[in-house]
């Protein structure tokens, strides 16, 4: 198999900022502290390219990290979590801002991968996310992160409620451990089939 090549692009505060080659985009969604940084990590295979944090709110722009080399070109994006309580109003606003600024009107995004704790019922502010997912038309999958921490049959038990609840206008709900990379290959499927398909119209 050819090798996966990747390339951290450049951070964004602002639309100005986002790429303009129209290559598709797989955006990364999610609370904050979720684990987006380390999924993001354990697909492409290199530790540390997205920074984990330990510290909720770690990641306050958007990260554009170019994938090539198998099969056809895109971005992965990382974006800034939601709903760390610590945070002020104000930065708040400027998350729902840029992560809106991003989300709305972007035809290169084929895909948001919408990342909920597996250990935890959505919350309501996953729930705010969902509508407005739906809202815009705008396709996703769920992953639910940090697999490991439960039990098969847990998981499992979570798996069905994400596909009647959270996920049931997803592509797909798949349960993911960045850990033990179980659920990997699944997103890597979910992420190629909108990679390849036809673009958003
Ligand atoms: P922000 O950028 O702050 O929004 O966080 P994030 O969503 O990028 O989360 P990040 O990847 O930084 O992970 C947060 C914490 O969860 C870290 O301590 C990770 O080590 C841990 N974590 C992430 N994924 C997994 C997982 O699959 N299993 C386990 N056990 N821990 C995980
Ligand atoms: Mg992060």
């Amino acid at each position: 198999m050819k090798p996966l090549q990747v390339a951290f692009t450049g951070s964004a505060a602002a639309p100005a900022q986002f790429p303009r080659d129209g290559l598709p985009e797989i955006a990364l969604l999610g609370r904050s502290n979720v684990g987006k940084s380390s999924l993001l990590n354990a697909l492409l295979g290199v530790k540390g390219l997205a920074r984990v944090s330990a510290k909720p709110g770690h990641t306050r722009l958007v990260n554009f990290f170019k994938v090539s080399g198998r099969g056809k070109a895109f971005y992965l994006v990382d974006l800034p979590g939601y709903g760390y309580a610590k945070v002020a109003e104000s930065e708040r606003k400027n998350w729902e801002r840029l992560v809106t600024s991003y989300l709305i009107g972007r035809p290169p995004l084929a895909l948001c991968l919408f990342l909920t704790d597996a250990r935890h019922e959505p919350m309501s502010n996953d729930r705010e996310l969902e509508h407005f997912l739906v809202d815009q038309s705008l396709p996703f999958a769920v992953a639910a992160t940090k697999a490991d921490k439960l039990t098969r049959g847990a998981l499992a038990a979570r798996r069905k409620q994400l596909e009647s609840d959270l996920g049931r206008k997803a592509k797909a709900v798949v349960p993911v451990s960045a850990l033990t990379r179980d659920g990997i290959d699944e997103v890597w499927k979910v992420i190629r089939a909108a990679t390849e398909g036809p673009p958003r119209g």
